[in-house]
């Protein structure tokens, strides 16, 4: 076996349908590789659509019965997910690192991340409120319940493979939907070793899906985004991919929440402390090799404290050692496929890659227009507050900004100021379960988790009732 863990049967090779693990009807599978080492961590079901579909018809046959349990009932599901999770923690981070190349204790922090969205939409479950509205009409009364939508079809990326999945399927079950999981090709062991656990915590059959296609993904996707039983589709990924699916959708008028690209603003202002604002950096810029959809991507720093700034992150950034992600040295793993390294390669100039500092960058270069998602770190210079935010929000995509001053009235002004869904101010690690995560402009709509995330799953009913005023 590929990867060492102590209980073996959380590596899953087959796709879990109506509470059973099965293959794809043409027995065809793909195979996967360690970004790492390039040897074969296992193979999975090449799905395609009949098979999508049936997952679809259990997914809606489970949400007949799951949509009436009680919201305390569907806690103890998810608080006993998350405490599996817990109890596995080390065995889901060498699946992890072995199929995304992460190094093993971000991979530990990953699993961490991802247990605490079940933790949260375990608690989330039983505060699920209606209103009591004055009615216009003094003889009628009116109050609204909030109701899950339906089968849900979440479609997860490879960059976070367990904490992607817990965030979407975390408040799909609080709320009482069920859901059909279509695991990112690349890496998709993290999502059936979920699927495992939640078979374990006791989620009913057909409640929780969970599909893998490679060169199906299309013909699935399509399926997903088209069938008249999915009433819900959740997808992070690129924002060419979620103009494609919103098209799709569009033919039944599903309702979505795409987390789509980012291009972040990083901007150190002359006020800023400086070895706090270079922490930020490397926790924002840096992290799984810079292939996060909020890291740092443009870097723009005041000319006074332009240069200081950039020794400082040169001097941190030397510390770091690339490598396969089991190492005991690396803190820095490999991008997840040959593809993901065409992308920094065409931002720097052909046959370089590494951790890259590139200094004196100006606006209309391709990497202010475009996410890197790798670890090239760009930087401009700027001489006033609103020369900053104009360079900040020059962008089609708005999801996450950070910024560093030591000023608080201009913590403000920048924080509003900033087209983005998400701002740190003086930090770099923005992401925790009680945060409300996503995008404006075309970095998509919708919010994961936070006391937002679960209105995603649910519809909102309005009763009104006429009285006999006598
Ligand atoms: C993402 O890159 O899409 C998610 C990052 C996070 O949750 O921190």
């Amino acid at each position: 076996m590929a990867i060492q863990l102590s209980d073996t049967s959380l590596l899953r090779t087959e796709c879990y349908v109506d509470g059973k693990w099965v293959s794809a009807q043409s027995g065809k599978v793909f195979s996967v590789e360690n970004p790492s080492t390039t040897a074969q961590v296992a193979a999975c079901p090449e799905f395609d659509v009949a098979d999508t579909e049936a997952a679809i018809v259990v997914a809606q046959n489970a949400f007949k019965t799951y949509r009436k349990t009680t919201p305390r009932a569907r806690s103890k599901l998810l608080r006993r997910w998350y405490d599996l999770m817990m109890e596995n923690v080390d065995d889901l981070a060498r699946i992890i690192t072995a199929e995304n190349g992460k190094p093993l204790a971000d991979a530990v922090t990953e699993v961490k991340y991802a247990a605490s969205f079940l933790e949260w939409f375990s608690e989330e479950a039983p505060r699920i409120y209606g209103d009591t509205i004055q009615a216009s009409n003094p003889d009628c009364r009116l109050v609204t319940i909030k109701e899950p939508v339906g089968v849900c079809g979440l479609i997860a990326p490879w960059n976070f493979p367990a904490a992607m999945i817990t965030r979407k399927a975390g408040p799909a079950l609080a709320a009482g939907c069920t859901t059909v999981i279509k695991a990112p090709a690349e890496a998709p062991f993290s999502a059936l070793a979920l699927a495992e656990l939640a078979h374990r915590a006791g989620i009913p059959a057909g409640v929780v899906n969970v599909i893998t296609a490679l060169d199906n993904t299309p013909a699935v996707g399509l399926s997903m985004t088209t069938h008249p039983s999915i009433k819900k589709v959740s997808f992070t990924g690129s924002t060419p991919v979620g103009k494609l699916l919103m098209k799709q959708c569009s033919s039944t008028l599903k309702k979505l929440s795409f987390e789509l690209g980012g291009n972040a603003p990083f901007i150190v202002f002359e006020d800023a402390d400086l070895d706090v604002a270079v922490r930020g950096l490397v926790a924002s810029k840096f992290r799984i090799t810079g292939q996060t959809c909020v890291c740092a991507n443009r870097i723009l720093v005041h000319r006074s404290v332009y240069d200081a700034f950039i020794q400082k992150v040169l001097d941190v950034v030397r510390t770091f050692e690339i490598g396969d992600g089991l190492g005991e040295k690396t803190t820095h793993g490999p991008l997840i496929h040959g593809r993901a390294v065409a992308k920094p390669l065409a931002h720097l100039g052909p046959n370089f890659f590494d951790i890259t500092v590139l200094a004196d960058m100006k606006p209309g270069m391709k990497i202010c227009t475009e996410e890197t998602f790798g670890p090239v770190a760009a930087f401009f210079a700027f001489d006033t507050e609103q020369e900053a935010i104009d360079l900040a929000n020059d962008s089609d995509v708005g999801l996450a900004g950070y910024f560093f001053s030591k000023n608080a009235s201009r913590c403000w002004r920048v924080a509003e100021a900033l087209e983005v869904g998400m701002v740190g101010v003086n930090v770099g690690a923005i992401s925790d379960p009680a945060a409300p995560f996503g995008g404006v402009k075309q970095s998509g709509f919708g919010r994961e988790g936070s006391k937002y995330g679960i209105d995603e799953f649910l519809t909102t009913k309005m009763i009104m009732t006429g009285i006999d005023p006598q």
